[in-house]
């Protein structure tokens, strides 16, 4: 970790007020934790939209029993295997498969994996949480 540093901030009474509010919701022990959340949320949005080197999760729910459905999913994850860092599946129920893939790599590359994973028919959920690598958001 790197050396702290100490700043002032001025702002509104008001939007203080409704950030203490917040934070109190999200559980934060002090304003100083959920400033550098904040910080780094940013920085982490920026990391995807310029492309750069990130990390994220990709969880999909799809029905086994569709026809194809398996191999569709299988078949995308060997096209994008150079941005794929493991997938684990898990059986929900009967019918419904849970599949988390950790990815990282080019931003672009994991945001279409993500994708191509959403078009597959038969996959009926997918959502795509953008991390990073961790390297730029100390
Ligand atoms: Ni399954």
């Amino acid at each position: 970790m790197s050396e702290l540093a100490r700043f002032g901030v001025s702002l509104e009474k008001t939007l203080l007020d409704r950030f203490d509010q917040l934070i109190g919701k999200q559980q934060y022990t002090n304003r100083s934790e959920a400033l550098r959340d904040l910080i780094r949320r940013e920085l982490v949005q920026r990391q995807w939209q310029e492309g750069s080197d990130v990390a994220g999760a990709i969880t999909l729910i799809y029905d086994h029993h569709r026809r194809d459905v398996i191999s569709r999913v299988t078949d995308t994850q060997h096209d994008f295997q150079e941005v794929i860092i493991s997938t684990q599946h898990i059986h929900l129920d009967h019918h419904n498969c849970l599949e988390i893939v950790a990815a990282r790599g080019k931003a672009e590359k994991v945001q279409r994996l993500a994708d191509a994973l959403r078009a597959i028919k038969g996959v009926r959920h997918t959502t795509l949480s953008m991390s990073s690598t961790g390297r730029e958001i100390e």
